[in-house]
């Protein structure tokens, strides 16, 4: 059966053929075993194999019946036999907001060049490397940024957190995420969506692997209202894939590392976790392509705010006012007639956290680069380069293709507090802020085009 890993060996060491049901949000059915899933009801008094029933919440049990999201497994062990006594670890570079670090200056505008591969083996715990947090995790509001940078698969290690939904965008090399609930193979120009408490193991495909990470503490991510613009474009919901059930049947030594309140907790079982046979529901694991993403634009004159580029939002309490938006910077034409076309100018009252997976962003033509980062806090004013500024002010304005750039930004309404990390450790660009000093002014209080 797709997706069925056999017993008593590795999943890396069987080919997985990873199938995925499409739809975001869907309620899913799906076993990895003829008739292991309960029909008709969720709880019978003994389920078949020999399975465990256990439900998986990832709303309150009252949440409004449109955002309420549970699935139900069926399992070979109930879940608290993967967990025992908790020993506390250090993860030092994985950090969680409140993070303020006093000795570092988060009002700026920053940028960074790609952090590069230590050297060293690291996993995807080992290898986490916070940049910026947001908020506070205790009341589950804010957001953290990471760079991963994976050497290493997890072997017989599995890890979950409770203090996060995780959003990954990988930038280079392939990674696989063995989940309770199946497997997702994951490269560039994809992203995937691990849910909170969801358990899993990351494997290296194609290493090294390099990627960024939002860690949204709040609100899940769901897809924005289309507005006037309608049923279809932007992100569509078919092209969301979830795995298919997928478990393992594995008696050996194995670590389950918790994240809980941004502290890391460590427990010992005999055998693998990943023991889902079947389950059905909405709260799941998915993957995205960015290349599905349909982009919307001005065919005329001007430019949308760039939330007209939003792939997933998570809500805060304040309507309209994203915990995270996370935006997509893609291939489009630029027609616009008689029109600034790169981002303008601007001061926002959110913070921009910026990636580049790859090519070349149009308001930075140099300097941000492929794995590079950049911050523009909240207030802060920012915008095109010298460069970008006079190029586009004298540019011919035909219909031109942007090829070559995908850019994305987590978009938070909450300041981000760099880390020692991003501060100290991390190819920071000194030079960032030099990139608007030659703009000249141009003003001379004689009227005319300048
Ligand atoms: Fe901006």
């Amino acid at each position: 059966m797709d997706g069925q890993i056999q017993a008593n060996t590795s999943m890396k060491d069987v080919v997985v053929d990873a199938n995925y049901m499409p739809g975001f949000g869907n309620d899913f059915e799906t076993e990895a075993l003829p008739g292991a899933l309960p029909q008709g009801m969720n709880s019978p008094q003994k389920c078949n194999y020999g399975l465990y029933g256990e439900q998986l919440t990832g709303t309150a049990f009252t949440a409004p019946s449109h955002q309420n999201e549970r699935t139900w497994c069926y399992r070979i062990r109930p879940s608290v036999k993967h967990s025992g006594r908790y020993e506390k670890i250090e993860l030092p570079y994985w950090k969680t907001a409140p993070h303020v670090a006093h000795d570092v200056i988060s009002l700026g505008q920053y940028r960074w060049d790609p952090v590069p591969h230590a050297g060293e083996a690291l996993t995807w715990l080992t290898g986490m490397r916070t940049m910026t947090t947001a908020g506070d995790v205790n009341t589950q509001v804010g957001m953290a940024s990471h760079i991963y940078l994976v050497t290493a698969s997890m072997e017989d290690a599995y890890f979950y957190s409770a203090d996060s939904e995780l959003l990954v965008v990988p930038q280079e090399g392939r990674l696989r995420f063995a989940t309770e609930l199946g497997v997702i193979d994951l490269g560039p120009q994809e992203i995937a969506i691990l849910p909170r408490g969801l358990l899993y193991r990351v494997e290296l495909l194609d290493g090294p692997a390099r990627g960024f990470v939002c860690e949204n503490y709040g609100q899940k991510f769901e897809l924005p209202g289309r507005g006037p613009i309608g049923a279809n474009c932007m992100a569509n919901r078919r092209d969301f894939k979830t795995p298919v059930a997928a478990f393992e049947d594995r008696e050996v030594p194995s670590t389950v590392t918790v994240k809980w309140c941004g502290q890391f907790h460590e427990t010992k079982i005999g055998h693998s976790p990943l023991d889902v046979v079947a389950w059905h529901g909405n709260y799941a694991p998915c993957k995205y392509d960015l290349r599905t993403y349909c982009p919307v634009g001005a065919i005329l004159f001007d430019h949308p705010d760039p939330s007209i580029f939003t792939v997933l939002t998570a809500p805060s309490g304040v309507a309209g006012t994203a915990n995270i938006d996370f935006v997509l910077f893609r291939e489009r034409w630029m027609v616009a007639e008689n029109t600034f076309r790169p981002p303008w100018y601007h001061k926002n009252v959110m913070s921009e956290l910026m990636g580049n997976i790859y090519g070349v962003y149009d308001a930075k033509p140099k300097g941000f680069i492929p794995g590079g980062m950049s911050l523009h806090n909240m207030m802060l004013p920012h915008g095109p380069d010298l460069n970008a500024f006079e190029g586009a002010s004298n540019a011919d304005l035909g219909p031109e293709k942007l090829d070559n750039t995908m850019s994305f930004m987590f978009e938070t309404r909450f300041p981000q507090h760099l880390t020692e990390f991003a501060a100290k450790e991390a190819p920071l660009q000194d030079d960032y802020i030099d990139c608007w000093t030659s703009l000249e002014k141009k003003f001379d209080g004689t009227p005319g085009v300048k």
